[in-house]
């Protein structure tokens, strides 16, 4: 492998075939596609395919399948998405019990191999994941990130565009809290380029797309039944470029909170500035009584689950 940035994604499902993908046609570095041993063959196929897939597209990037942790070493970015998507009908908080060992074990692999890596955890359910990720790696709060403000503002951002009838990329959408039934759409700061969404479209309808956008997930894993990749996929190579490319991006990710917002020991959705050094500033903006409210809600659920996973 050459000394292009390592991208090691742990999970080759779905999302990590997408991730592979991306990071490959943006050229973010050379990628290791991980998992289990059982599932090599299908880690190694993909990587051979998007290779493949190289020659034609024109990109540079080495991509390898592997199980072997130590193919991992030194990698400058790693996004877990390992363990078990849901099906119909499942919640997010369904997967605690089994996701939470997976995560636990990924994570004591990565501790000692990727000890300077930019950690983005994808697996459900998001914010307990991510904050055993930090957990047991023990490496700085900035260094580890869950990725679902992305994914629920673009969902939000495509159905207030399909609302208002105005192209996605003209809207701008903020979705806080966890990433679970209490996530919270923030109205005041949806804008269609700067207009508050709230001129354009009734009370009514937005609380009718704020309900959509809760159930955004649910929506797909219904239809076809498992998670949704692409737009998780997107999402997660977001933040992997603006760390490598030093991008200095407002967006909101889970992140671990130090008093900020109130919330002491805590992993959640709030907007970020990520570059080169991680999560570089957790910002802290003016809410609403009722959308603080709310984020106070989605803080106590995420406290829950935080705790039910110290239990376990
Ligand atoms: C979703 C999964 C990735 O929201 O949590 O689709």
């Amino acid at each position: 492998m050459s000394q292009r940035k390592k991208i090691a994604l742990v999970g080759a499902g779905n999302i990590g075939g997408e991730l592979a993908a991306l990071a490959a046609r943006q050229e973010l570095g050379d990628v290791w596609l991980f998992d289990i041993p059982e599932k090599l063959g299908v880690a190694q196929g993909k990587a051979l395919d998007l290779e493949q897939n190289g020659a034609v597209l024109g990109y540079d990037a080495a991509i390898r399948g592997t199980a072997n942790w130590d193919d991992l070493a030194g990698a400058d970015v790693v996004i877990v998405t390992a363990g078990i998507p849901r099906k119909p009908g499942m919640s997010r908080d369904d997967l605690l019990g089994i996701n939470l060992k997976i995560i636990r074990s990924v994570a004591q692999n990565l501790r000692t191999r990727c000890p300077d890596a930019f950690v983005i955890v994808v697996s459900n359910p998001l914010d307990a994941m991510v904050y055993a990720m930090k957990e047991v790696t023990g490496f700085p709060p900035e260094r580890v990130v869950g990725m679902a403000g992305v994914l629920d503002s673009a969902r939000l951002q495509l159905f207030l565009a399909q609302a208002v009838g105005v192209a996605v990329k003209d809207v701008r959408a903020m979705v806080l809290g966890g990433h679970g039934d209490t996530m919270v759409p923030v109205p005041s700061y949806c804008t269609i380029n700067g207009i508050p969404v709230r001129q354009l479209l009734s009370a009514d309808k937005l609380a009718a797309i704020f309900e959509r956008t809760r159930n955004g997930g649910a929506e797909v894993v219904k239809l076809m039944g498992t998670s949704a990749y692409y737009a998780p996929a997107a999402s997660a190579i977001q933040m992997a470029r603006a760390f490598l490319h030093d991008e200095k991006r407002l967006i909101p990710c889970a992140a671990f909170l130090r008093g900020e917002y109130g919330y002491q020991d805590l992993y959640i959705g709030v907007p970020v500035i990520l570059g080169g050094k991680g999560v570089e500033k957790v910002v802290e903006i003016a809410l609403e009584p009722v959308e603080k409210q709310m984020l106070d809600n989605s803080a106590k659920a995420v406290r829950e689950l935080i705790e039910a996973s110290k239990r376990l």
